[in-house]
């Protein structure tokens, strides 16, 4: 397990989400006010970006643009179909707006 810097707090908007490539892994990066979550760019049902799609800041979930399936955003599950897997997220460490991303 590795950390990796991926920039400050400020450098993504609140609700929007983001793309970032970091080596030989596509993610998605969601910032919520002061939390971010990190999954993979790929939606479990087929290859598909999430970071096309829209996210819910009240529940947490963002929606997959194609068929419309919701992800939670804290661990990748599934939350409506047509998606039934997760999709894989990374744990987010926060010094004070530095952003470092968890991985495996
Ligand atoms: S590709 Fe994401 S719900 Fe079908």
């Amino acid at each position: 397990m590795r950390t990796v810097a991926i920039g400050e707090l400020s450098d993504y908007e609140s609700g929007v989400p983001r793309q970032l490539r970091l080596e030989d892994r596509v993610l998605v990066v969601i910032r919520i006010e002061d939390d971010v979550y990190i999954l993979d760019d790929r939606c479990s049902h087929e290859d598909f970006s999430l970071a096309e799609g829209d996210v819910n800041c009240d529940t947490l979930e963002i929606e997959c643009a194609r068929h419309g399936a919701m992800f939670r955003l804290k661990d990748g599950e599934p939350m409506s179909f047509p998606a039934t897997r997760p999709v894989a997220h990374y744990d987010v460490r926060n010094f004070d707006g530095h952003l470092e991303v968890v991985l495996p």
